[in-house]
Protein backbone atom coordinates (compact mmCIF):
# COMPACT_ATOMS: atom_id res chain seq x y z
CA UNK A 1 0.00 0.00 0.00
CA UNK A 2 1.07 3.44 -0.79
CA UNK A 3 2.39 5.31 2.43
CA UNK A 4 1.17 9.00 2.61
CA UNK A 5 1.76 11.90 5.21
CA UNK A 6 -2.39 13.38 6.11
CA UNK A 7 -2.27 16.90 6.55
CA UNK A 8 -5.53 18.75 7.35
CA UNK A 9 -6.80 22.22 7.21
CA UNK A 10 -3.63 22.57 4.67
CA UNK A 11 -5.01 25.92 3.56
CA UNK A 12 -4.78 27.42 7.18
CA UNK A 13 -1.80 29.83 8.63
CA UNK A 14 0.10 26.45 9.54
CA UNK A 15 -1.73 24.24 7.33
CA UNK A 16 -0.24 25.94 4.36
CA UNK A 17 3.46 26.70 5.80
CA UNK A 18 3.72 23.20 7.01
CA UNK A 19 2.40 21.66 3.88
CA UNK A 20 5.14 23.61 1.53
CA UNK A 21 7.64 22.67 4.06
CA UNK A 22 7.34 18.75 3.92
CA UNK A 23 6.49 18.64 0.26
CA UNK A 24 10.19 20.13 -0.05
CA UNK A 25 11.30 17.41 2.25
CA UNK A 26 9.88 15.17 -0.18
CA UNK A 27 6.69 13.47 1.66
CA UNK A 28 4.09 12.41 -0.01
CA UNK A 29 1.08 13.93 0.57
CA UNK A 30 -2.62 13.75 0.97
CA UNK A 31 -4.61 17.50 1.99
CA UNK A 32 -7.58 17.86 3.67
CA UNK A 33 -9.26 21.09 3.48
CA UNK A 34 -13.37 22.28 3.41
CA UNK A 35 -11.77 25.15 0.71
CA UNK A 36 -10.30 24.35 -2.66
CA UNK A 37 -6.20 25.17 -2.37
CA UNK A 38 -5.37 28.39 -3.05
CA UNK A 39 -2.08 27.02 -4.88
CA UNK A 40 -2.02 23.90 -6.30
CA UNK A 41 1.45 21.80 -5.84
CA UNK A 42 2.21 19.02 -8.26
CA UNK A 43 3.05 16.40 -6.55
CA UNK A 44 -0.02 16.66 -3.52
CA UNK A 45 -3.49 14.80 -3.86
CA UNK A 46 -6.24 17.30 -2.68
CA UNK A 47 -9.79 16.87 -1.58
CA UNK A 48 -12.06 19.39 -0.36
CA UNK A 49 -14.49 18.11 2.05
CA UNK A 50 -15.17 18.56 5.84
CA UNK A 51 -13.15 16.74 8.78
CA UNK A 52 -16.20 16.02 10.13
CA UNK A 53 -16.96 13.52 7.47
CA UNK A 54 -15.88 10.22 9.13
CA UNK A 55 -16.37 7.90 6.47
CA UNK A 56 -13.99 10.15 4.03
CA UNK A 57 -11.25 9.58 6.89
CA UNK A 58 -11.96 6.20 7.43
CA UNK A 59 -11.57 5.25 3.46
CA UNK A 60 -8.31 7.82 3.62
CA UNK A 61 -7.02 5.02 5.87
CA UNK A 62 -8.29 2.18 4.13
CA UNK A 63 -6.71 3.44 0.41
CA UNK A 64 -3.52 4.53 1.99
CA UNK A 65 -1.08 3.59 4.53
CA UNK A 66 -1.11 6.41 6.22
CA UNK A 67 1.94 7.36 8.07
CA UNK A 68 1.87 10.07 9.76
CA UNK A 69 -1.05 12.94 10.22
CA UNK A 70 -0.82 16.48 10.89
CA UNK A 71 -4.00 17.96 12.24
CA UNK A 72 -4.61 21.54 11.66
CA UNK A 73 -8.30 21.94 10.67
CA UNK A 74 -9.84 23.39 13.98
CA UNK A 75 -11.79 27.02 14.81
CA UNK A 76 -9.77 29.34 16.85
CA UNK A 77 -10.71 30.76 20.28
CA UNK A 78 -13.10 33.51 19.36
CA UNK A 79 -14.64 31.54 16.41
CA UNK A 80 -15.35 28.70 18.82
CA UNK A 81 -16.99 31.10 21.48
CA UNK A 82 -19.16 32.05 18.98
CA UNK A 83 -19.97 28.31 17.54
CA UNK A 84 -19.88 26.08 20.39
CA UNK A 85 -21.53 23.39 18.69
CA UNK A 86 -19.21 23.75 15.61
CA UNK A 87 -16.47 24.18 17.51
CA UNK A 88 -17.85 20.58 19.30
CA UNK A 89 -18.11 18.87 15.95
CA UNK A 90 -14.39 20.11 14.50
CA UNK A 91 -11.89 20.62 17.90
CA UNK A 92 -13.02 17.65 19.45
CA UNK A 93 -15.34 14.92 17.81
CA UNK A 94 -13.41 15.32 14.34
CA UNK A 95 -10.31 15.19 16.26
CA UNK A 96 -11.47 12.34 18.51
CA UNK A 97 -12.39 10.33 14.95
CA UNK A 98 -8.71 11.27 13.88
CA UNK A 99 -6.73 10.17 16.00
CA UNK A 100 -9.10 6.70 16.82
CA UNK A 101 -8.37 5.95 12.99
CA UNK A 102 -4.47 6.96 13.64
CA UNK A 103 -4.60 4.78 16.39
CA UNK A 104 -6.76 1.63 14.64
CA UNK A 105 -4.68 2.05 11.61
CA UNK A 106 -1.62 1.80 13.40
CA UNK A 107 -2.28 -1.51 14.75
CA UNK A 108 -3.65 -2.57 11.73
CA UNK A 109 -0.33 -1.77 9.64
CA UNK A 110 1.52 -3.13 12.69
CA UNK A 111 3.80 0.21 13.36
CA UNK A 112 2.45 3.60 15.19
CA UNK A 113 0.74 6.48 13.55
CA UNK A 114 3.01 9.70 14.15
CA UNK A 115 0.23 12.56 15.02
CA UNK A 116 1.04 15.69 15.57
CA UNK A 117 -1.67 18.15 16.97
CA UNK A 118 -1.21 21.47 17.53
CA UNK A 119 -2.56 22.50 20.77
CA UNK A 120 -2.61 26.21 22.59
CA UNK A 121 -1.75 28.75 25.27
CA UNK A 122 -5.53 28.19 25.59
CA UNK A 123 -5.12 25.19 28.02
CA UNK A 124 -4.01 27.92 30.71
CA UNK A 125 -6.39 29.13 33.31
CA UNK A 126 -8.26 30.33 34.82
CA UNK A 127 -5.96 32.73 36.25
CA UNK A 128 -2.80 34.72 34.37
CA UNK A 129 0.61 33.34 34.92
CA UNK A 130 3.78 33.78 34.22
CA UNK A 131 6.40 31.18 32.95
CA UNK A 132 4.11 28.73 32.96
CA UNK A 133 5.24 25.11 32.45
CA UNK A 134 3.16 22.16 31.03
CA UNK A 135 2.39 20.94 34.44
CA UNK A 136 1.12 24.66 35.59
CA UNK A 137 -2.51 25.17 36.14
CA UNK A 138 -4.96 23.73 33.54
CA UNK A 139 -8.08 24.62 34.00
CA UNK A 140 -9.48 26.36 30.96
CA UNK A 141 -12.36 28.84 31.18
CA UNK A 142 -13.06 28.46 27.17
CA UNK A 143 -14.80 26.68 24.89
CA UNK A 144 -11.54 26.47 22.31
CA UNK A 145 -9.38 25.74 25.13
CA UNK A 146 -11.74 22.79 26.56
CA UNK A 147 -11.69 21.21 23.45
CA UNK A 148 -7.70 21.35 22.92
CA UNK A 149 -7.17 20.27 26.43
CA UNK A 150 -9.78 17.29 26.07
CA UNK A 151 -7.58 15.81 22.51
CA UNK A 152 -4.58 16.32 24.67
CA UNK A 153 -5.51 14.06 27.36
CA UNK A 154 -7.49 11.90 24.87
CA UNK A 155 -4.06 11.34 22.39
CA UNK A 156 -1.64 11.51 24.86
CA UNK A 157 -3.71 8.35 26.52
CA UNK A 158 -3.81 6.25 23.60
CA UNK A 159 0.13 7.07 23.34
CA UNK A 160 0.04 4.85 26.54
CA UNK A 161 -2.10 2.43 25.53
CA UNK A 162 0.26 2.26 22.54
CA UNK A 163 3.74 2.07 24.25
CA UNK A 164 1.98 -1.63 26.11
CA UNK A 165 1.37 -2.75 22.58
CA UNK A 166 4.48 -0.98 20.79
CA UNK A 167 1.83 -0.36 17.93
CA UNK A 168 -0.47 2.33 17.38
CA UNK A 169 -0.31 6.01 17.83
CA UNK A 170 3.09 8.12 18.43
CA UNK A 171 1.29 11.01 19.84
CA UNK A 172 2.96 14.85 19.60
CA UNK A 173 1.72 18.48 20.17
CA UNK A 174 2.94 21.73 20.79
CA UNK A 175 0.85 24.38 22.98
CA UNK A 176 1.63 27.69 21.01
CA UNK A 177 1.19 30.45 21.92
CA UNK A 178 0.21 33.60 19.25
CA UNK A 179 1.75 32.89 15.98
CA UNK A 180 2.98 35.83 13.87
CA UNK A 181 3.19 35.50 10.17
CA UNK A 182 5.02 38.15 7.97
CA UNK A 183 2.72 37.11 4.88
CA UNK A 184 -1.12 36.24 6.20
CA UNK A 185 -3.19 37.95 8.94
CA UNK A 186 -5.45 35.89 11.10
CA UNK A 187 -8.47 36.15 12.13
CA UNK A 188 -10.45 34.33 14.81
CA UNK A 189 -8.21 33.96 17.31
CA UNK A 190 -7.37 36.80 20.68
CA UNK A 191 -3.92 36.84 20.10
CA UNK A 192 -4.34 37.73 16.40
CA UNK A 193 -4.58 41.49 17.73
CA UNK A 194 -0.51 41.50 17.45
CA UNK A 195 -0.55 39.98 13.85
CA UNK A 196 -3.40 42.70 12.89
CA UNK A 197 -1.93 45.85 14.14
CA UNK A 198 1.71 45.51 12.36
CA UNK A 199 -0.20 44.68 9.05
CA UNK A 200 -2.08 47.68 9.72
CA UNK A 201 1.48 49.64 11.28
CA UNK A 202 2.78 48.82 7.46
CA UNK A 203 0.46 49.64 5.64
CA UNK A 204 -0.40 53.39 7.28
CA UNK A 205 -4.17 52.01 8.72
CA UNK A 206 -5.43 52.93 12.11
CA UNK A 207 -5.71 49.95 14.32
CA UNK A 208 -8.83 49.19 16.80
CA UNK A 209 -7.02 47.26 19.57
CA UNK A 210 -9.81 45.14 21.36
CA UNK A 211 -7.28 44.82 24.65
CA UNK A 212 -5.90 46.66 27.00
CA UNK A 213 -2.51 47.85 26.65
CA UNK A 214 -1.38 46.01 29.53
CA UNK A 215 -2.05 42.42 28.26
CA UNK A 216 0.54 40.65 27.95
CA UNK A 217 1.15 37.40 25.90
CA UNK A 218 3.49 34.64 24.78
CA UNK A 219 4.41 35.18 20.70
CA UNK A 220 6.02 32.62 18.51
CA UNK A 221 6.91 33.44 14.55
CA UNK A 222 5.88 31.56 11.93
CA UNK A 223 9.46 30.12 10.68
CA UNK A 224 9.94 28.84 14.51
CA UNK A 225 6.62 27.39 14.29
CA UNK A 226 7.39 25.30 11.38
CA UNK A 227 10.31 24.54 12.36
CA UNK A 228 9.36 23.42 15.67
CA UNK A 229 6.45 20.94 14.47
CA UNK A 230 9.03 19.13 11.87
CA UNK A 231 11.41 18.90 14.52
CA UNK A 232 8.98 17.29 16.99
CA UNK A 233 8.08 15.30 14.40
CA UNK A 234 11.71 13.89 13.59
CA UNK A 235 12.72 12.81 16.63
CA UNK A 236 12.99 9.01 16.64
CA UNK A 237 10.87 8.53 19.73
CA UNK A 238 10.37 11.08 22.44
CA UNK A 239 11.43 9.24 26.02
CA UNK A 240 8.70 11.22 27.69
CA UNK A 241 4.97 10.74 29.14
CA UNK A 242 4.57 13.96 28.67
CA UNK A 243 3.71 14.58 25.18
CA UNK A 244 2.74 18.46 24.62
CA UNK A 245 5.71 21.08 24.71
CA UNK A 246 5.41 24.50 24.98
CA UNK A 247 7.52 26.84 22.73
CA UNK A 248 7.96 30.87 22.68
CA UNK A 249 10.22 32.96 21.18
CA UNK A 250 8.84 36.43 22.87
CA UNK A 251 6.33 37.86 25.28
CA UNK A 252 5.02 41.35 25.20
CA UNK A 253 2.70 43.44 26.22
CA UNK A 254 0.00 45.38 23.70
CA UNK A 255 1.92 48.89 24.75
CA UNK A 256 5.44 46.88 24.01
CA UNK A 257 4.16 46.08 20.74
CA UNK A 258 2.75 49.45 20.26
CA UNK A 259 5.24 51.13 21.37
CA UNK A 260 8.06 49.63 18.88
CA UNK A 261 5.66 50.36 15.76
CA UNK A 262 4.94 54.26 16.55
CA UNK A 263 8.57 53.93 16.45
CA UNK A 264 9.20 51.82 13.48
CA UNK A 265 6.14 53.63 11.48
CA UNK A 266 5.71 57.28 13.18
CA UNK A 267 2.58 58.24 11.93
CA UNK A 268 0.65 54.79 12.91
CA UNK A 269 -2.18 55.47 15.11
CA UNK A 270 -3.95 52.89 17.48
CA UNK A 271 -7.10 53.37 19.16
CA UNK A 272 -7.88 51.24 22.59
CA UNK A 273 -11.42 50.04 22.70
CA UNK A 274 -11.61 47.20 24.88
CA UNK A 275 -13.88 44.52 24.02
CA UNK A 276 -14.65 41.84 26.82
CA UNK A 277 -14.58 39.00 24.93
CA UNK A 278 -11.28 39.34 24.15
CA UNK A 279 -10.03 40.98 27.46
CA UNK A 280 -11.31 38.37 29.82
CA UNK A 281 -9.97 35.54 27.39
CA UNK A 282 -6.12 36.95 26.92
CA UNK A 283 -6.09 37.67 31.39
CA UNK A 284 -6.61 33.99 31.67
CA UNK A 285 -3.65 32.86 29.50
CA UNK A 286 -0.01 33.31 30.66
CA UNK A 287 1.75 35.66 29.84
CA UNK A 288 4.93 34.16 29.17
CA UNK A 289 5.85 30.28 28.90
CA UNK A 290 8.59 27.98 30.30
CA UNK A 291 10.47 26.14 27.66
CA UNK A 292 13.14 24.10 28.90
CA UNK A 293 11.57 20.52 28.09
CA UNK A 294 11.21 21.65 24.23
CA UNK A 295 14.66 22.71 24.92
CA UNK A 296 15.68 19.26 26.36
CA UNK A 297 13.78 17.10 23.69
CA UNK A 298 14.52 18.55 20.47
CA UNK A 299 17.13 21.92 21.12
CA UNK A 300 14.31 24.54 20.73
CA UNK A 301 16.17 27.59 21.06
CA UNK A 302 14.80 31.11 21.31
CA UNK A 303 17.74 33.78 22.39
CA UNK A 304 16.71 36.46 20.62
CA UNK A 305 15.73 39.54 21.68
CA UNK A 306 11.91 41.24 21.52
CA UNK A 307 13.60 43.95 18.68
CA UNK A 308 15.29 41.54 17.09
CA UNK A 309 11.81 39.04 17.18
CA UNK A 310 9.58 42.48 15.81
CA UNK A 311 12.42 43.08 13.40
CA UNK A 312 12.20 39.61 11.44
CA UNK A 313 8.86 39.84 11.37
CA UNK A 314 8.43 43.19 10.02
CA UNK A 315 11.31 43.12 7.64
CA UNK A 316 10.67 39.42 6.27
N1 LIG B 1 -3.79 31.95 18.64
C1 LIG B 1 -4.90 31.22 19.15
C2 LIG B 1 -6.07 32.09 19.42
O1 LIG B 1 -5.88 33.22 19.78
C3 LIG B 1 -4.52 30.55 20.43
O2 LIG B 1 -4.06 29.30 20.18
O3 LIG B 1 -7.17 31.65 19.32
Amino acid sequence: MKERILITGYNGELGSKALKELVSIGKSIIALDINNPKEKIHSVKYIKDSITNNELINSIFNDYHITEVYHFAALLSQTASQNPKLAFEINEKASKNLIDCSYTFGIKNNCKTRFFFPSSIAVYGPRKIENASEQDIIKPTTIYGNNKLIIEQYGSKLHEESLFKKIGLDFRSIRFPGVISYDTVPSGGTTDYAPQMINCAKKGEKFECKLSPNTKLPFIGIDKTISSIIDIMNLEIIESKLRVFNVQEASFSVEQLSDFLVGKFPSFKIKFNEDKNFQSVADTWPSSLNCEKAKKFWNFSSNISLEEFLNSIINK
